[in-house]
This record gives structure tokens, sequence and C-alpha cells, in this order.
């Protein structure tokens, strides 16, 4: 949009985004809000971010008052998959293009939003089941698996799941003999695997964590109950931040699946396409690799979150 400033030539507004982040709650978010904020400063792009503490609500809140501040398009990323439909039908009221990025919506009708960009987490998944499979390929006896969730609802649980298991299921041997939420943050992913320690000890063979913050505090339970992680415990998770390098470096975590956070240039670039009228894909899948503890050293200063 062009605007004549008082004694000036004409100036470009500039387009303004209104983002909704989930939360703070993992090394992956805090990578993911930096990727956001940098790609918007780089692309000239004026950012209006909420924080919504991993909150249903106050995501609803925030695109609210996007809509009433008129913002050319509106982004988030959906700390659950239900229950998007009235606002996401607000935003189209009031003629505000919406860009999903890193979580799903399971709305039916997907005029509700332009696309939706970020990871394939079914395949992350399927990922760490082959991974295991693989591993476990000589094994004669069971595998006594405990799973470690992500927040109750959100589609890197319900998806990390069912990859998972698709793979697993293949052979009878494979068993979860526990599976709760850890909520993706440190601190929730220990006090689980305390619990499962307590009910199971070493009955458990494998820990898969839907990310590498719980696998990173599951991995202090495990010491701190006496056992060795990554020996004792096999250990797999997703994302592949640092920490979870660091933690394969000194041999405490197996393998991680790669989750790119780094979503801000694409996401910056699709608001500028949707501004000028340009047809965006419906969908933008992330590429990604998955890293065992082999590989580690050699590929942490390649790491950029
Ligand atoms: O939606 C992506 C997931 O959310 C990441 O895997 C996890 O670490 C984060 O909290």
């Amino acid at each position: 949009v062009a605007a004549l400033l008082p004694g000036t030539a004409w100036a470009q507004k500039p387009i303004v985004l209104g983002f909704s982040q989930v939360g703070a709650e993992s090394e992956w978010r805090t990578a993911n809000t930096e990727s956001i904020k940098s790609a918007a400063k780089e692309a000239g792009i004026e950012l209006k971010f909420s924080d919504a503490q991993q909150k249903q609500e106050n995501q609803i809140k925030a695109i609210r008052s996007f809509i009433a501040q008129k913002v050319d398009v509106i982004a988030f990323s959906p700390v659950v998959e239900s229950g998007w439909e009235p606002v996401l039908r607000e935003a189209k009221a009031a003629k505000i293009p919406v860009v999903l990025t890193d979580r799903a919506v399971n709305t039916k009708d997907t005029s509700l939003y332009v696309t939706f960009m970020g990871s394939d987490f079914v395949e992350e998944g399927r990922k760490a089941g082959r991974w295991l499979v693989e591993k476990m390929k000589d094994q004669k006896g069971e595998v006594n698996i405990v799973e470690l969730q992500g927040t109750v609802g959100s589609a890197p649980a319900i998806d990390r799941k069912k990859g998972f298991e698709e793979i697993i299921k293949a052979d009878a041997k494979f068993k979860i003999i526990r599976s709760q939420t850890g909520d993706f943050t440190r601190a929730k992913g220990k006090e689980v695997m305390e619990a499962f320690l307590k009910a199971e000890g070493k009955k458990i063979n494998v820990l898969y964590a839907h990310n590498d913050d719980m696998a990173i505090g599951a991995i202090q339970a495990i010491e701190e109950a006496g056992m060795k992680p990554a020996k004792d415990i096999v250990i797999i998770s997703i994302d592949a931040v640092k920490g979870a390098f660091e933690a394969m470096i000194a041999g405490k975590l197996n393998v991680s699946v790669e989750c790119s956070p780094l979503l801000g240039p694409q996401l910056m670039a699709a608001v500028k396409d949707i501004k000028a009228g340009k047809a965006v894909p419906k969908r933008i899948v992330t590429e990604e690799g998955i890293f065992p503890m082999e590989v580690a050293a050699k590929e942490m200063p390649n790491r950029k979150y």
C-alpha cells in the first residue's frame, strides 16, 4: 500500500502480520520464535507477536485482537488441533488471510486458512519407529517401550504417536507399556519418567519422547534412579535441537529425529505472496533428517538451533 507522507515522496506502508505463538515450552519453540522475529525484521514486515503460554483461549483472544486491529495477515501455531472454526470464520468474514505454521487444525473447511507450513509429524514418528526396528532387529525377547507424549490434543503429539505405532506394530515384540503426556517440557518429562521408573523399573528397554526437552528431563530421572541413559534404556526423541546434540555427544541420548523450527523466512515469503495476490501452495512441508549419536559430534557445528 502506498501512502503520501507530508513533505516526502510516496512511501510503502509495511505489511502488518499478527502472529500468535504457542508459548515458550521448549528449546524448539524458542528457536521458532527467534526465527519468526528475525525474518520479519529482515523482510520489513511489522510483526505483532503474542505468546499464548500453551493456552488455546489466549490464542483465540490474540487472533480476535488481530482482527480488531485489522492486520494484513494472521499467522498462528495452534496449540491443539480442534476448536478453531468460530474464530477462523471471524477472520474470514473480516477478509484477513490466515496462515498456519508448525501445527495443523482439524477443520474440514480448508477455506478457513490459506496455507499450512511445517513438518510432517506422522513421518517423524515413522522415522523414530524405523530407527528402533533396525536397532532392535536382533533382539529376540520383548522390547518394552515407555512413551512421553507431547501436549494432549496437539498435532505433533497425535501424529508422532500414530507414525511410531504404525511402524512398530509390524513386530509383536514391541510393546508400549506406559504412555503419558509430559507437555513438551523438561520438568514434566522428568516428573513423568520418574513415575514410569517407579512403576516399571528395569523392565523399561526404550524411551520414546515426542521432543528433546522431555527426553532431556527424563535422562535426569534415569540417572537419579541409578541407571545409564542410552545404555540401560535406549532413548529416541524428536527435534534435534542443540541440547539433544549435547546429550548425544555425552552418550546419553541415542537418536534425535529432526523437526526444523526455522519457519520464519518461509512464513514471510508466503505473507508477501499473499499480499501480492500470488497463489501459495496449500501445504508447505519442511524437509528434515535424522541424527543418531554416532554422527552428533560431526554434525554439531552445522546446527543452527
Ligand atoms: O510443534 C512442534 C513441537 O512443539 C516441537 O517438537 C516441540 O519441541 C514443541 O514444543
